[in-house]
C-alpha cells in the first residue's frame, strides 16, 4: 500500500511558533485540497497562511496567484507572485499532490461498502378498525446512499409508507427506519426490500408475523377446567382398572 504523499515546505517559509510571556502567538500554514467531485475535476489545491486567527495571504489553484488579506500580505503576494518558478510549482500541486492522495483516499475509503444489518418489527398491533404499523430498520451500513421499499406480494407499495428517517450514527455508519401501515390479509407476502452499494442485487427480507395472541375468556377457562377435570377421572379410572388386572394376575399365578 503506498502512503499518501506529504506535503513539502521546501519553498516557501516556516512554521513557526513566537512564545510571548503570557500567549503564543502562531504563524501557520494550512494546505488543502477541496473537492466534491468522484473524477477530482473540480479540486482546488488551497494554501493558507494565518497569524493568530487571521488569514494574511492565500494562494488559490483557480485564481493561479497569491492574494494578500492585510498590508503585510499584500506585500508578500506581490513578492511571491513575481517568482515564476514558486507559481508554476503551487499550480501544479492540483495535479502531483491532490489528485494522488485523493486516490488514495478514495480506493481506502470511499469505495469500501457495509451492508446493512435489516431488522422487520411490528411497531403497533392492528385490530378490526386500525392498520397495523410494521418498521424495517437497515442499521449500521455504509456509503450513506441506500433505498428502502415495501413490497406486497412482489411489488413495491407507494401508498401508506408513513415515513422515513435517515440518521448518522457519527461513526461513519448510518441508520434508517421505515415504516408501512398494512392491514393484514389472509395469505399475503410483506417484504422489505433494500438496495445498497454492498449488495450486487436488491435483498429482500419477508415479515413472518408473529402467531396471534390466545385470549382467555370466562367459557374458555370453564371448558378447559372440564377437560382437566375429565382427563383426570379418566386417568384415575384407567390406574385403578390396571391395579386391579395386575392384582387379579398374581393371584392366579399362586394357585
Ligand atoms: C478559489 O477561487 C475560486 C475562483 O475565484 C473561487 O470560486 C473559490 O471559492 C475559491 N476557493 C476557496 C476555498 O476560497
Amino acid at each position: 500500500m503506498s502512503l499518501p504523499k506529504l506535503w513539502s515546505l521546501h519553498h516557501i517559509l516556516l512554521l513557526s511558533v513566537f512564545t510571548g510571556a503570557a500567549n503564543g502567538y502562531y504563524n501557520y500554514r494550512w494546505p488543502q485540497c477541496i473537492y466534491s467531485s468522484s473524477d477530482f475535476s473540480d479540486m482546488v489545491f488551497l494554501d493558507s497562511y494565518y497569524f493568530n486567527k487571521y488569514l494574511y495571504v492565500q494562494f488559490n489553484s483557480t485564481v493561479g496567484r497569491f492574494v494578500g488579506f492585510t498590508e503585510f500580505g499584500v506585500k508578500f503576494a506581490e513578492i511571491w507572485n513575481k517568482d515564476p518558478a514558486i507559481i508554476q510549482q503551487l499550480k501544479a500541486e492540483v495535479d502531483t499532490f491532490c489528485k494522488p492522495n485523493a486516490e488514495l483516499y478514495k480506493t481506502a475509503i470511499h469505495d469500501k461498502a457495509v451492508a446493512p444489518v435489516v431488522k422487520l418489527s411490528l411497531v403497533k398491533q392492528g385490530d378490526s378498525r386500525h392498520p397495523s404499523l410494521l418498521m424495517c430498520s437497515a442499521y449500521d451500513f455504509y456509503p450513506e446512499k441506500i433505498k428502502v421499499s415495501w413490497l406486497r406480494d412482489g411489488a413495491v407499495v407507494t401508498s401508506d409508507v408513513t415515513s422515513t428517517e435517515k440518521m448518522a450514527n457519527g461513526d461513519w455508519y448510518h441508520q434508517i427506519h421505515t415504516e408501512l401501515e398494512y392491514t393484514p390479509k389472509a395469505g399475503e407476502k410483506i417484504s422489505c426490500m433494500v438496495e445498497h452499494a454492498s449488495f450486487k442485487k436488491p435483498m429482500i427480507y419477508d415479515w413472518n408475523p408473529p402467531l396471534p395472541e390466545f385470549e382467555w375468556n370466562g367459557p374458555l377457562l370453564f371448558t378447559a377446567g372440564a377437560a382437566g377435570l375429565m382427563l383426570g377421572i379418566i386417568t384415575a379410572a384407567a390406574g385403578f382398572i390396571y391395579y386391579k388386572s395386575t392384582s387379579t394376575d398374581e393371584i392366579l399365578v399362586l394357585h
